[in-house]
């Protein structure tokens, strides 16, 4: 069987149509953006994929640095973004050669992540952060199981782990205090887009 990252390397380019398009997510960077009350804010994107979140954040008006684990979605990223530095990092180890961020976007990545590495990656997330620093952080609670998937004949290893705020917030609460829940009451897709900040 495929893994989850061969899954967004061989769909990285469905990915970048239908996501640069879509706006989903549009408010909710510029919140994050916002909220940072800088007029120039460093922003990681973190899970990247193609770029099409950092391509909004830049337009936003800040600083982005892209990461995520399949090569062939920073290849892309890259490709629509020559301006923007995109580096290939797994969120379950330190990237703070990376530097320090005002604030980190998470947009679905945490949907990879079992219970048992939620706090690894927000303890590598903190790491980034000054305290003040931010993150948005995009989780869907419920759904049903769709692992694996099959597309055009090959089967992957792709996880889809649905988390609770509750959850979440048992390995958040050690570096991130609650901020607001931004999710628009009209939004239909079940996701949710909270704002943390480091303590
Ligand atoms: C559901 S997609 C979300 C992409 C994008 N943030 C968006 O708004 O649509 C999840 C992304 O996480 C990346 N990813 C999965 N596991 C990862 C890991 N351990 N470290 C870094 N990126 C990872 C995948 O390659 C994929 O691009």
């Amino acid at each position: 069987m495929k893994s989850c990252i061969d899954f967004y390397d061989d769909s990285a380019d469905a990915w970048a149509e239908e996501w640069y398009q879509n706006e989903t997510a549009l408010p909710y960077l510029k919140k994050l953006v916002e909220y940072t009350h800088n007029t120039k804010p460093r922003i990681l994107d973190m899970c990247c994929s193609a770029g099409y979140q950092g391509m909004r954040l830049k337009n936003l008006g800040a600083e982005v640095v892209g990461a995520d684990l399949s090569e062939k979605s920073l290849e892309i990223a890259r490709q629509k973004n020559p301006t923007i530095p995109f580096y290939q990092k797994d969120m379950l180890l330190s990237y703070a050669d990376l530097g320090k961020f005002d604030a980190i976007s998470w947009v679905g990545g945490i949907i990879h992540l079992e219970e048992n590495q939620l706090d690894t990656a927000l303890s590598n997330m903190a790491q980034v952060l000054d305290k003040g620093g931010l993150l948005l952080l995009v989780f869907i609670e419920k759904g049903e199981e769709v692992k694996p998937v099959e597309v055009n004949g090959e089967v992957y290893a792709r996880s889809f782990i649905y988390h609770t705020k509750a959850e979440i917030e048992k390995y958040a609460d050690k570096y991130f205090d609650f901020v607001e829940d931004l999710t628009l009451p009209d939004d239909p897709t079940g996701w949710r887009y909270c704002i943390y900040k480091r303590r």
